[in-house]
């Protein structure tokens, strides 16, 4: 596995990959590499002759300074994780690579990034764009992984490669829970053991209401999470929206699409926490 720090170091070795023909998967990661991230990897690895994975905790994408600072760092075991998962390239450029000069792009693709994520971490998507054209520009790859825990960005994502003409396909992954069903992510490692069991009520109270919402309403059901979650001593409900999967917007009825999920952020502590559940299959 070779690691580069600079987009032309990157392009030297992708140029390298391409000439013995080989297609090539992104897995773009802040880092703090958990088993969510590992099976993003193992797919982009079976799918292309080489896989690139870059670890960039994006400044700008943080709405909030000290989410930015106490973003966990772990280059070294990421490495060993990337390596173990037979990753090709892993790309760890510093801010000024990434922003030699203010990233003044807007993107825009409402509703989809003005609802939920959105509207409670403003700029958040535009910094997810910037980050995400960059790399794609870099990289050019032929595929690119995304998990979705982060359901939203999956969508932003795919809305901006069509609406940009990338020649890429976007490859959506299902959520990686740990055995007692919490989602996987990197700032679970900042919940303390108390916090963690506090925390597990959020994907509890997903599953039960996907059994409640087989004989309750959509009213009822965003009912029923949002008491649940609100009632729970120890976590903040930021929102709990039922939405159709694709255009993300909420939904009245069940009948008003086949594809209903819902969305949840929720803060344990000071750790905001997201996680979102299917309701049709
Ligand atoms: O999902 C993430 O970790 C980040 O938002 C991404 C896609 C790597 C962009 O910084």
């Amino acid at each position: 596995m070779k690691i580069a720090d600079t987009i032309e170091a990157l392009r030297a070795e992708l140029s390298a990959l391409r000439s013995s023909g080989k297609t090539v998967g992104l897995v773009p990661t802040m880092g703090a590499l958990h088993d969510g991230h590992a099976s993003l990897v193992r797919r982009s690895v079976e799918e292309n002759g080489a896989t690139v994975v870059s670890v960039f905790v994006n400044p700008t994408q943080f709405n909030d300074t000290t989410d930015l600072a106490k973003y966990p760092r772990t280059l070294e075991a990421d490495c060993r994780l990337l390596e173990a998962c037979g990753a090709t390239l892993v790309f760890t450029p510093s801010v000024s690579e990434m922003y030699p000069e203010p990233d003044t792009r807007n993107f825009s693709f409402a509703p989809l990034d003005t609802v939920m994520e959105g509207a409670f971490r403003p700029g958040h998507f535009n910094g997810v764009c910037q980050i995400v054209s960059k790399l794609f520009d870099a990289v050019r790859p032929d595929r690119a992984y995304f998990g979705e825990k982060d359901f939203q960005q999956l969508a932003v994502v795919r809305a901006m490669t069509r609406q940009l003409d990338y020649p890429i396909e976007v490859i959506g992954c299902p959520i990686v829970r740990e055995a007692d069903g919490l989602a996987m992510s990197s700032r679970n490692t900042r919940l303390s053991a108390s916090e963690r069991e506090i925390a597990l009520n959020i994907s509890r109270t997903l599953f039960k209401s996907r059994n409640f919402a087989v004989s309750h309403t959509v009213g009822a059901t965003l009912e029923m999470v949002r008491t649940a979650i609100a009632d729970t001593p120890g976590l903040r409900l930021e929102y709990f929206q039922i939405v159709d999967g694709d255009t993300l917007q909420p939904i009245a009825n069940w009948e008003d699409t086949s594809r209903a999920v819902g969305c949840v952020a929720v803060f344990c502590g000071d750790v905001r926490l997201i996680d979102n559940i299917k309701y049709s299959n």
